[in-house]
């Protein structure tokens, strides 16, 4: 019989590429998503792509509204949950504290609660690389000191400690963190993509924003970091290895007999600088990209790399995508949807 799965923000970026990635490995699927910063759009798109429409089923509400969210784990039975929902923008989270918390706690707790009732203790959470204290030493290790910087990052921090508390106070519990470092790329089809609201905040929707002539050009904060080519490295991995991992993370956690909790970092393993990306996505798009150095940002660290060995050895994670496809990928869904999903 098929695992049911309940994926909370798959409409998201990175929700909906593994909702793609799991109805291809047999799972049905039922996604939560108030479409807060996402569109119905992706959902009849994951139906087209995917083709497994029977598999999928979708509501949308807010995780907020506990009645609403109990309605739906009474209308279907779950083998396990993959919580994506949360607000996840750094700089909206220093100026709006209160929204963040408040959206990003609330709905954990009444999911947890709700899959605690129902008797559903298979979990595996998006946690981010913003939990690590900022420190110059590389990669980031799992047993690196936390310390989040701003309050987005705080929620995730946080949330990874409620749940290592809930794992303690009760060892059906089985859950796994994925400290994700920067998602890129997009489907295949091109059709299932990052569609940012507004002007993007990540460095490779911007720059596709910018060879597409929605952005005039690219702002490049600092070239005088302690790095070959002067400009910040960061580990970069395809949105599609990602949902692979999730996968992984899954099987692993069914493949268990007992309670577990691991917080695990999913990365490629490999950096790349603020230019490595820029003349991978000009050779990409045949053409030159205009940028101009400002002065560095507050806050940016000259690396960020994550230590993939555990999700290796415990998982069996190995990223399969170099920096050429990804930005091969998220330029052609780019070129085919400019405007994203609110064109069509
Ligand atoms: N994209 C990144 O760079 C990155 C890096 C590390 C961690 N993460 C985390 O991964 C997760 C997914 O990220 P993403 O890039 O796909 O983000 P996204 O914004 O594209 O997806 C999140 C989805 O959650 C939904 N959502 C938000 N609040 C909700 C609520 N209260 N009830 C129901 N749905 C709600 C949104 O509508 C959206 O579809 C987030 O938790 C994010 O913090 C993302």
């Amino acid at each position: 019989m098929k695992k049911s799965l309940l994926v909370t923000g798959g409409a998201g970026y990175i929700g909906s590429h593994t909702v793609l990635d799991l109805l291809e490995q047999n799972y049905e699927v039922v996604i939560v998503d108030d479409l807060s910063n996402s569109s119905k759009k992706v959902i009849d798109t994951i139906k087209k792509i995917s083709q497994k429409e029977d598999s999928l089923f979708f509501y949308q509400l807010d995780l907020k509204e506990y009645a609403k969210l109990e309605k739906v784990f009474e209308e279907h039975h779950f083998d396990g949950v993959i919580h994506f929902a949360g607000y996840k923008a750094v700089g909206e989270s220093v100026m709006n504290p209160l929204m963040y918390y408040e959206n990003n706690f609330f709905s954990t707790i009444n999911l947890l609660k709700l899959m605690k009732k129902y008797k559903v203790f298979n979990f595996v959470f998006s946690s981010s690389a913003t939990v690590y204290k900022n420190v110059p030493e590389m990669p980031f290790h799992e047993e690196n000191p936390l310390g989040a910087a701003n309050p987005y990052g705080r929620t995730k921090q946080f949330i990874e400690q409620i749940l290592k508390d809930l794992s303690y106070s009760d060892d059906h519990w089985k859950i796994i963190c994925l400290r994700y470092f920067n998602p890129l790329g997009a489907d295949k089809s091109g059709d299932l993509g990052e569609d940012p609201n507004g002007v993007p905040n990540n460095l490779v929707p911007y720059i596709a924003q910018v060879a597409v002539g929605k952005l005039s050009h690219l702002n490049v904060f600092g070239t005088d970091y302690d790095t070959p080519d002067g400009t910040c490295i960061r580990d970069y991995v395809h949105v599609n290895d990602l949902a692979y991992g999730h996968r992984k993370a899954l099987e692993f956690i069914f493949s268990q007999d007992k309670g577990l909790y691991e917080a695990i970092n999913l990365g490629s393993g490999r950096g790349y600088s603020v230019f490595d990306i820029l003349h991978s996505f000009e050779e990409v798009v045949g053409k030159a990209i205009p940028y101009k150095v400002t002065d560095r940002r507050p806050g940016d660290i000259a690396r960020s790399l994550a230590d993939i060995s555990k999700a290796d050895q415990l998982l069996g994670f190995k990223p399969r995508s170099d920096i050429k496809e990804m930005c091969q990928d998220t330029w052609r869904w780019q070129k085919k949807h400019p405007n994203g999903f609110s064109e069509e």
